[in-house]
Formats: C-alpha cells, sequence, structure tokens
C-alpha cells in the first residue's frame, strides 16, 4: 500500500505534494519522491526512507513548478532503496509514473522493453511502466491520456497510477484498478490521491473513480474516460471528514480501517501466486526443488499473534506437504539445545521484521545449519534481511498496535508455503493445489461477508464490558484462534482473557467457570473426527456450570446451548482461521472502545518489540 499524490494549478505545487505526501505517510513510509513539471523538463527528487529525508534533500529550492506528483512507498518489488523509490522515469527522463499497488507481468513487460531497447535503472514493477508509456505516448502522438488507456490493457494485477510529462507539464493523468485514486476538485486548481487524506485542507469536493477508468486533469478541468475513451460523467461528492478522520478512512481508529483492510490485503497477498500450469509461486522462497524434497522438518519461531499463525501453519502443512512442523516461542526457542540442522527449514514469522526475540531465534537456528525463510509484511526489515529467503505478506502498513490484517495474511502466507512444499515433494497434485487455492480466492469475499454482520456483534460486546474475565475455546486450527481472540482481548480491553483447546477444559481450566462466565466457543467447520459435535458437548458443560457462552458457527451449522450465535460464511476446515478470527477481533476492538481505552496504542505495548 502506497501514498500517492498530484497536483495541478496556479500554487507552487511543491507545497500541496508534500503536504499531501505528509498526510499519507501512514500507508507507507520507505521512500518518498516527487517530480515537478517544469517547461520541457522534469524535476525528479527521492530518497529512501521517511518524507523527512526528501524535504532535506529539497532544502536547496526546487524549481519553481505548478503541477508535480509524489509517492510514499510501501516496498513490494525491490527493498527500500533511493534507486526503487518513486517516482520513475522513461529513459529521455521526460516521462515520470508513480504507483501504487502489483503490476503482476511486470517481469514479461520489462523483458520485452528491454529487448525493444529500454534501459532499466530499478528492480521495481513500476518502472517497466514508465518505458510502456513512453512507447504509447510517441504512438499517440504525445497523448498521454491515450497512451493511459492503451498501456492498462496489457497490465495485469492492481494499481493506482499517476503520469507526467515534461511536453506538457500541467496534465497528470491517472487510473485505477483494485486500488484506489480519488479526485480533488478545487478553485482552477485540482488534484489525484491515493485517499481524500492528501488534500482536504484544499478541497472537500471529490470525485471517486471507477475500475479501469482513466482521468486526466489540468488546472481547468477534468476528463474521465473509460479504456476505450468514451467519456465519463464525473460522480462527485461532498467530503465530510476532517483531515484526522481521512487518514483513517473515516474510521474511528486505525485498527477498525485495518479489520475492514482484511479483505483487500487476502486478495493482495493471494495475487499472483499461482500460474497456469497450477504451480504455486513464491517467487522470492529461493529454495531448490531438491533442497525442499531433503527437509526433514520446520520449526516456525514467532512472537505474539504471528505465533498463532505459526500454529495455525503446522495443521495446515504437516496434512498437506506430511512433514513435521515444530512451532516455538521464539523467546523459548533461543534459550533451548533444539534439534536444528541444515535439513530443517526455519521459518520466522514477523509483521514488523524487527522483532528481537524472533531475530536472536533465527540467529541461533542459523548457527545451527538451518535454512531460514521469513514471512514478514515489512519489505527489507532485519528479519527477512538475515534470511535465506522471504515471503512477503501484502497487508500494507498496519498502524495498530494490536495485529489483524497481518495475521490473516501471515495465515494465508503459511498456507502458500505448505501448498508449495506439498507440490514440490509430489504429494498433491496441481489439480489439488488448485482446487484449494482457489477457495482461497473466495475468502476475501466471505470476510466481507462478515463485515458486514459488525454493528450487532459491537452491540453484543457491549453487554460484556464489565466482565472481569472472558474464556475462549477451540477444537484442531481453532485452537489457535481461541488463543489469538484471548490475546486481542487482553491488549486491548486490558481483561483477562484465556484460550484453551476445548478437550482441555475437563482437565482443570472448567474450575473456571461460574455463573455468568462469558464464553466464546468457536465451532470447528465440521472434521472428520466430529469435532463440531465435541465442541457442542464442550458448551453444554460450561453452560450447565452457568457460563454465557457465544458461539461463532458457520452458516447452517446445528448449535445448542448458545446464547448468542455469530455465523460465518463457511469454508474448509483448515481455512476456517481466517473467518473465525474477524468476529474475535471485533469482539475486543467494541470492548476497547467502550472500556475508553486507547485502542490503536493500548497501554504498555509497542507495534514492534524489538528489546529480548
Ligand atoms: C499482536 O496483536 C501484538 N501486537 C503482538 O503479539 C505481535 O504479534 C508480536 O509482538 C509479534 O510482532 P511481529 O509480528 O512484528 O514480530
Amino acid at each position: 500500500m502506497c501514498g500517492i499524490v498530484g497536483y495541478t494549478g496556479p500554487q507552487s505545487a511543491i507545497t500541496p505534494l508534500i503536504e499531501g505526501l505528509r498526510r499519507l505517510e501512514y500507508r507507507g513510509y520507505d521512500s518518498a519522491g516527487i517530480a515537478l513539471g517544469t517547461a520541457n523538463r522534469l524535476f525528479i527528487e527521492k530518497r529512501a526512507g521517511k518524507l523527512l529525508n526528501l524535504e532535506s534533500a529539497l532544502t536547496a529550492t526546487p524549481p519553481v513548478a505548478n503541477s508535480g506528483i509524489g509517492h510514499t512507498r510501501w516496498a513490494t518489488h525491490g527493498g527500500p532503496t533511493d534507486r526503487n523509490a518513486h517516482p520513475h522515469v522513461d529513459n529521455e527522463g521526460k516521462l515520470a509514473v508513480i504507483h501504487n499497488g502489483i503490476i503482476e507481468n511486470y517481469t514479461q513487460l520489462r523483458a520485452d522493453l528491454e529487448a525493444r531497447g529500454h534501459v532499466f535503472t530499478s528492480e521495481t514493477d513500476t518502472e517497466s511502466v514508465a518505458h510502456l508509456l513512453s512507447d504509447l505516448r510517441k504512438s499517440h502522438n504525445g497523448d498521454l491520456s491515450a497512451a493511459m488507456r492503451e498501456a492498462v490493457k496489457s497490465l495485469r494485477g492492481s494499481f493506482t497510477l499517476l503520469a507526467i510529462h515534461a511536453d506538457q507539464p500541467e496534465v497528470i493523468v491517472g487510473v485505477r484498478r483494485n486500488s484506489p485514486l480519488v479526485v480533488g476538485l478545487g478553485n482552477k486548481e485540482n488534484f489525484l490521491a491515493s485517499d481524500v487524506a492528501a488534500f482536504i485542507d484544499y478541497t472537500k469536493r471529490a470525485v471517486e473513480l471507477g475500475q479501469d477508468e482513466v482521468v486526466t486533469i489540468t488546472p481547468v478541468g477534468i476528463e474521465i474516460t473509460d479504456l476505450e475513451g468514451n467519456k465519463l460523467v464525473p460522480k462527485e461528492y461532498e467530503i465530510t471528514w476532517d483531515s484526522s478522520a481521512a487518514q483513517k478512512g473515516g474510521f474511528t481508529h486505525f485498527m477498525l480501517k485495518e479489520i475492514f483492510e482484511q479483505p483487500k490485503a487476502v486478495a493482495d497477498t493471494l495475487l499472483g501466486r499461482i500460474n497456469a500450469d497450477d504451480h504455486i509461486v513464491l517467487d522470492e522462497l529461493h529454495l531448490t526443488n531438491d533442497e525442499i524434497k531433503s527437509l526433514k522438518k520446520i520449526v516456525v519461531l514467532a512472537c505474539g499473534t504471528a505465533f498463532h499463525a505459526g500454529m495455525i501453519a503446522k495443521y495446515a502443512i504437516e496434512k498437506w506437504a506430511q512433514i513435521t512442523v515444530e512451532v516455538e516461542l521464539a523467546s523459548e526457542f533461543r534459550y533451548r539445545d533444539p534439534l536444528v540442522d541444515s535439513q530443517t527449514l526455519v521459518i520466522a514469522i514477523s509483521q514488523s521484521g524487527e522483532t528481537m526475540d524472533t531475530l536472536m531465534a533465527l540467529r541461533h537456528a542459523k548457527s545451527l545449519g538451518a535454512r531460514i525463510l521469513a514471512v514478514c509484511n515489512t519489505n527489507s526489515s532485519t528479519i527477512p534481511r538475515e534470511s535465506d529467503a522471504v515471503l512477503y505478506t501484502h497487508a500494507g502498513p498496519e498502524i495498530a498496535v494490536a495485529s489483524t490484517k497481518a495475521f490473516l495474511t501471515q495465515v494465508i502466507a503459511v498456507y502458500l508455503i505448505g501448498l508449495h512444499l506439498a507440490q514440490t515433494r509430489g504429494v498433491m497434485t496441481g489439480h489439488q493445489v488448485r482446487e484449494i487455492f482457489e477457495e482461497m480466492s473466495e475468502l476475501p469475499a466471505k470476510i466481507e461477508q462478515i463485515l458486514e454482520t459488525v454493528e450487532p456483534l459491537r452491540e453484543l460486546t457491549r453487554g460484556f464490558k464489565d466482565s472481569n474475565s472472558v474464556l475462549f475455546l477451540g477444537r484442531h486450527v481453532g485452537f489457535p484462534v481461541a488463543l489469538e481472540g484471548a490475546l486481542k482481548l487482553k491488549e486491548l480491553a486490558y481483561m483477562h482473557a484465556e484460550g484453551f483447546a476445548g478437550g482441555e477444559l475437563k482437565h482443570g481450566p472448567i474450575a473456571l467457570i461460574e455463573e455468568g462466565t462469558p464464553v466464546i466457543a468457536i465451532l470447528p467447520f465440521g472434521h472428520e473426527h466430529g469435532l463440531d459435535e465435541k465442541m457442542l458437548s464442550n458448551v453444554q458443560e460450561v453452560k450447565a456450570r452457568g457460563a454465557r457462552v457465544i458461539v461463532i458457527a458457520r452458516e447452517g451449522a446445528e448449535v445448542t446451548g448458545a446464547e448468542h450465535i455469530i455465523r460465518i460464511p463457511s469454508a474448509s476446515s483448515l481455512l476456517q482461521p481466517i473467518l473465525a478470527t474477524v468476529p474475535l477481533q471485533v469482539f475486543a476492538y467494541e470492548m476497547a472502545v467502550v472500556r475508553g481505552n486507547d485502542v490503536d496504542q493500548p497501554r504498555n505495548l509497542a507495534k514492534s518489540v524489538t528489546v529480548e
């Protein structure tokens, strides 16, 4: 997820661009850059790191320009370096492009363009678009809008693109597909941005763009067309948010915004991950097929929520790839004498890529000869840098301390690894892998369905605000979900909460049940061992002792003994965590709100724990 902004009008463009990028830094801060449209040439400045680095590079007075584009990056392809920072330009340095999203077919595009003599200077997918647009603009007699319309027809993936050319600097052209772009309508000035936060201080008149719509802005007006060049009527609306709310997309808290971003985060993490031959594509994996076939076991290292994703990995990878998976708290593994060697694959899961416990455990495993695969949401952070291979989740920046979308994408990532290992080790066929991948591709829509029922769930939660403790029960892959639900409630509502394996209840924890104890039971999605019936027996056991039971159950499942049932869409039993976790995130969020806590920055916690 990156932040993009464009301006054309009577002002010096540098101010609305930099101020716009500042408002969008929450969307990514690996690098920042601008292209200013001056007569017959572009002024380009870009720097790795936060916006401040770009601003200090601009202290020497930049040229006066009345138009330009700006970008703040969340790196996907290519590390956060000056060279990979946007904007990217063509070989003449006269056309600049900025991009939010993923161009799935960029490697083929790049090969074709290099064959046509284009010289590339970065590792990004975006640069291919700059060279492609440069060729197409020439073949369209300098019409940048027509060039954009044609370029989009050969792009696959999700993207928002802005382009500017030195020959017509007052013209900025944009397009979107599965990635946001909004127009700001000013007085003899116009804006383009990833979201209204970038220009809300200049204008509250906005126009939302639809899929594959191309917009051209100049100081005197805007034009929107489809890819065939047919003009479309702009749908103008009034922005009602203030600038703070705008950065949260109108949500009250970043956490709620990130809960609602989960469909797209899951979709983006799946994007381009299977090819036409039904092979899982994990191009950053850097493990040869022979290395994968020679593996004797897998050890997952992680902390907190990431550890819960690792627990789910065990169920999925052992079932699909039929290889032993051990899941270890990084802070414990670090001080043991684990049986790890060159035939061990260690999977280090970390959203931030900076968690010291996980980093030290990874180093310990590496010293014992293990191969390290990082699953990480932060490009080029320390953990991926010290690993042999990496699989990046594409959740985009997760601002709230309580991890939500990163967790779901970590689970998706370990599912992809499990399928890849199974296929490479000859345990699963391409058809079997395709079937599971197709079902995973349905998950974003199913998460959307759950999010449509958020309000009744938030109201239900408020009824438990005075509880002292909440217990969570799960079985099979629902057990890590129970642990995750309990962790969310602890860290957000400051309540005692505990997750149990349902089968463990009778071995002690049931003594905790008293009149009115809230218990949330996650009903397995049907299972060859009849685990749902066993969970319903757990429900009866705790209800008989006075518990108030909330059951998370798939549509159509028979449920007895519950005071409340939260229905979620069904899926295969191993994919349940992606769906069952969402109501628990909302439950914890609402409990924090109703108890007046700081939702995005809960007490005593940090987003990245860089101490042991
Ligand atoms: C999750 O809500 C917490 N913020 C915490 O448990 C977190 O998952 C843990 O600190 C690991 O962080 P990482 O994924 O960045 O390594």
